[in-house]
């Protein structure tokens, strides 16, 4: 039996099952365990169920010396320095697959949401000034038959790509291993969605220069992760009409402090990090995660490891 500590309570059952097999501390709080703390209760588990919003550095690790295990209830794994773990023979789980389709659902509805400004006409209904139907007023724009530029063609970025196919789009897109060259995607596109990883060479790759390359009348999407967009070039750029708006389901930073600049720039839809937050993507994450801990911790390989060099050593 190993102590396990998880960050966060969980929905579903998928935390029983741990608890069935080994001791279990769940933070109970609805704000994340301070680094201190993390790093304090790390220090006496063997298996961590890790969120997003938890650092674990090389430098909590070396605290962390009983770690036998990390799971982070997440796909994206930047929140963990993969190396550091790699080299102290720890496996970090992720939870990939099962949040792609729920994901790339949210990134189509932030491009209709946009372009179709749907907060603005709830807002504009809500404040009572629905008076008639008016044939110009709250005009967008159109998904059916535009371009769509998915930079980042993995999982998520392709199951994007299957959707808005749907909806008659030419599609674009740029990864590690093909498609077109990142200044084409973005100067042709008329929606560029991100869905690349977070990693040195991804962050902030959508600078003043990349948001230049962009049409005026072009939308961007970032379901992805919030430094991959430097923020002061976005809001330099919403503010100049240098772009026609932009849709954000993850920011830099995150979350957004109220008041932060980018909530006063103009043609912006802000969601709070909500990709996978269905109730049965969460569920199937929560028990992934926890079978990627059950695994690890029993001696097995983990099923949905993001370091998996460490079985090499
Ligand atoms: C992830 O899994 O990386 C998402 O950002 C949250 O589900």
């Amino acid at each position: 039996m190993a102590r396990v500590f998880v960050t966060r309570a969980l929905p579903g059952t998928a935390v029983e099952r741990l608890a069935a097999e080994h001791e279990v501390q769940v933070w109970p709080e609805r704000l994340p365990p301070r680094p201190q703390e993390l790093e304090a209760r790390a220090a006496e588990s063997e298996g961590l169920l890790t969120m997003l919003t938890d650092r674990i550095d090389a430098a909590a690790l070396e605290h962390a010396a009983t770690i036998r295990a990390i799971s982070n209830y997440a796909v994206g794994v930047d929140n963990v320095d993969l190396g550091a773990a790699t080299e102290r023979g720890i496996p970090v789980g992720h939870t990939p697959d099962v949040l792609t389709e729920t994901t790339a659902d949210l990134a189509v509805a932030l491009m209709l949401g946009i372009a179709r400004r749907l907060a603005e006409g709830d807002a504009f209904v809500r404040r009572g000034e629905w008076l008639t139907w008016e044939t110009e007023r709250l005009l967008g724009h159109d998904l059916h038959d535009s371009t769509v530029g998915v930079v980042g063609f993995g999982r998520i970025g392709r199951a994007v790509g299957r959707r808005v196919e749907g909806f008659g789009c030419r599609v674009l897109h740029t990864s590690a291993s093909g498609g077109v060259p990142l200044p084409q995607l973005l100067g042709q596109s008329d929606f560029v969605t991100l869905h690349c990883p977070l990693t040195q060479e991804t962050e902030g790759l959508i600078d003043d220069e990349a948001l230049a390359l962009m049409k005026p009348s072009a939308f961007l999407v970032n379901t992805a992760r919030g430094p991959i967009v430097d923020t002061q070039a976005l809001v330099r750029a919403l503010h100049r009409g240098a772009i026609a708006g932009c849709a954000l389901d993850v920011t830099d930073p995150e979350p957004l402090p109220r008041g932060h600049l980018l909530l006063s720039a103009p043609n912006l839809l802000v969601l709070p990090h909500l990709g996978s937050a269905t109730h049965a993507t969460r569920e199937a994450m929560a028990d992934m995660a926890v079978d990627n801990l059950l695994a690890a911790l029993g001696g097995e390989r983990m099923p949905h490891c993001a370091n998996p060099q460490v079985y090499e050593r």
